[in-house]
């Protein structure tokens, strides 16, 4: 039988040169449309974070394919989830910070009242590229006292070195690159 790992690669496409030169996109779209890669997907963060961090508050994910992986995780855990939004996107009282893209910058933001001081999470995103992203929802969390257990990922991209830039906090990825 297929494993998990193998389902979820074969699910994987790299698109060359999108959305700019020299960038090889992981598409992760197949994902999406099959449901037991998806179940497989889930099946695997669930089992680390059980086994890794018993004791989890909230999922945060990252805008936008955070947002397709954390709200099921969160389901499956029977926690909360809280999204991380590019600037501009969430009503009310905000925080937020600027940060560096493998092709860009952007700003994420959080809602203030979204995670309260000492409350323990596991940020979510599809990939893993330099960091920045990640790196970013780490010091919005810093921001609101919440306690980083750690970073969950479908892809990580290990020549970027994102998982350095996140040190001391621990990123899981269920694919390298
Ligand atoms: C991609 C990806 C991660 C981030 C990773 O999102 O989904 O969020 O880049 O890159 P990094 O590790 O170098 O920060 P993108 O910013 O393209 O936004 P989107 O999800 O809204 O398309």
């Amino acid at each position: 039988e297929e494993s998990k790992l193998d389902l979820i690669s074969r699910c994987i496409r790299p698109f060359p040169d999108f959305p700019s030169e020299g960038i090889l996109f992981r598409d992760i779209c197949p994902i999406m449309k099959s449901p037991a890669a998806l179940t497989a997907v889930i099946d695997l963060f669930e089992q680390h974070v059980l086994e890794c961090h018993p004791v989890v508050d909230l999922i945060v994910g990252i805008d936008a394919r955070g947002f397709l992986f954390g709200p099921l995780l969160a389901q499956r855990l029977g926690v909360g989830f809280v999204m991380v939004r590019k600037k501009g996107k969430l009503p009310g009282p905000t925080v937020s910070v600027a940060y560096t893209l493998e092709y860009g910058t952007a700003e994420a933001e959080v809602q203030e009242d979204s995670v309260s001081p000492g409350q323990k999470v596991i940020l979510i995103d599809d990939l893993l590229a330099t960091g920045g992203t990640l790196f970013a929802a780490c010091e919005l969390m810093k921001k609101l006292l919440a306690e980083v257990l750690g970073c969950l990922v479908v892809v990580s991209l290990k020549d970027l070195s994102g998982a350095d830039k996140l040190k001391p906090h621990t990123v899981f990825p269920l694919i390298q690159y």
